[in-house]
């Protein structure tokens, strides 16, 4: 599939976009360990999600869906799953791939894990290394650093570790493991990461402290289910701040977009460039904040971002890289280097693009540096079936002059389907 795109002269309007991604999946996750029933309002039906929902359901689990975007799980407890009878296929997403690799381990059983072309390049040794130090049987090709991954669930011990990757993922894995693990397991990260897991974990019921730099758990307490509402995905939001923010005359607001301060580092570099992004409505749903966001064009200016602001904004990446061509001068990404293992090698894929698309781009090691402003022109680009790099291409065609082809846009529908539609709305 092409998306065709065209110049526009401003985007004007109200909207919602789709439930958080990694709310989703750790929802059915945590749903499916816990006692009694989750209900799940507000999921997000894209195909990473639906890659976690069928896993779960190879792994014994009952999940019925009550209308579009609700579900009903009937959680079969922490020691409740059951061997799957096939390889477990996570398709195109990481999270899905690295957070059953840390639940899968203190199972008793065997389990395959596998995925697309992408899945099997990504690194797995970041998650293997510290499951097998917590006693966890687990293979994978390259002595455990790619995928397919097999797993032999057995009895783990606790860790004390301390992150040498800034990863929400494999985080997760970690703590999921811990709750199989006798004792407490200790993970210390030197720069946080999104903290969606441990909230869901705490409003469950479980034996977890979570302190900025360091959070603890006990295994062995049962979960509760509980009734659990999405709110809208801040990465999913970030394409329309951004084109809102770039093309003059343009006033929108997006409505219950999550908030959580480990997620929001989209508005806080565009707050930097200058952007106009006023916060309302602000409420607490399930533990994570949500509000609505209102959005007015302004001029933006470059600016610097540093490993330390990376895991805050790690998925809004090219977009900074689409906003910083249409800043007043110099846009520096630098310690970004986990762009490189995303989906594509998005540091690679996106200087590519925009550089088709006339952008003053240029590749770092660890990230990128942009001149601004430049006249963006349409071009035919590439998706590399990276469904962030399609979107942001997608924000870069909105000020290019022309038009500009998107190849093999249907990868958008791993993370945001109905993205066209949502912004049709706006024009
Ligand atoms: C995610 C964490 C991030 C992010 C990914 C989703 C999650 O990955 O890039 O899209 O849901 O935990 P890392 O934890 O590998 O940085």
């Amino acid at each position: 599939m092409e998306l065709i795109l065209e110049k526009i002269s401003k985007l004007k309007g109200n909207i919602c976009v789709p439930g958080d991604k990694s709310i989703s999946h750790r929802s059915l996750i945590l749903g499916s360990i816990a006692q009694g029933e989750t209900r799940i309002y507000n999921f997000l039906n894209s195909l990473d999600c639906f890659s976690t929902l069928e896993c779960m359901r190879a792994l014994g689990v009952e999940i019925k869906r009550s209308n579009n975007d609700s579900l009903k799980i009937k959680g079969k407890g922490l020691y409740g799953l059951e061997e799957p009878k096939d390889v477990l296929n996570v398709g195109n997403s990481g999270t899905t791939i690295r957070l059953l690799a840390g639940l899968l381990s203190g199972q008793n059983f065997h389990s395959v894990l596998n995925g697309d072309n992408s899945i099997r390049k990504r690194p797995m040794k970041r998650v293997v290394e510290p499951l097998r130090l917590m006693g966890a049987n687990i293979w994978g090709r390259e002595g455990g650093h790619l995928a397919p991954l097999s797993i032999k669930g057995s009895k783990l011990n606790p860790l004390r570790y301390t992150m040498p990757v800034a990863s929400a993922q494999v985080k997760s894995a970690l703590l999921l493991a811990g709750l199989y693990a006798k004792g407490e397991t200790v993970i210390k990260e030197s720069l946080s990461t999104r903290d969606h897991t441990e909230r869901m974990l705490t409003i469950m019921g479980a034996d977890i402290k979570n302190f900025p730099s360091e959070i603890k758990t006990r295994g062995g307490r049962e979960l509760k289910g509980n009734d659990i509402f999405i709110p809208g995905d801040i990465s999913s939001a970030a394409y329309f701040i951004i084109a809102a923010s770039i093309l003059k005359g343009s006033q929108i607001i997006i409505k219950q977009v999550g908030v959580n301060p480990t997620r929001v580092g989209i508005i806080e570099m565009l707050n930097k460039m200058g952007a106009k992004i006023d916060i309302s409505n602000y409420l607490i749903k399930s533990n994570e904040p949500q509000a609505d966001l209102k959005i007015e064009c302004s001029e933006l200016k470059g600016i610097e971002v540093r490993k330390e602001n990376i895991p805050f904004l790690i998925d809004e990446l090219p977009l900074i890289a689409v906003a910083a061509t249409q800043a007043q001068g110099k846009t520096v990404v630098s310690g970004a280097k986990e762009l490189r293992v995303k989906e594509t090698d998005r540091i690679k894929t996106i200087v590519n693009e925009l550089k088709k698309m006339s952008a003053d781009i240029e590749e770092k090691e660890d990230g990128f540096v942009v001149i601004g402003p430049s006249k963006l022109k349409g071009a035919v680009c590439e998706s590399y079936n990276d469904h962030r790099i399609a979107m942001s291409l997608a924000v870069a065609a909105l000020v290019a002059e022309g038009k500009t082809i998107i190849k093999n846009s249907e990868c958008i529908d791993i993370s945001f389907p109905g993205f066209e539609k949502t912004l049709q709305k706006l024009i």
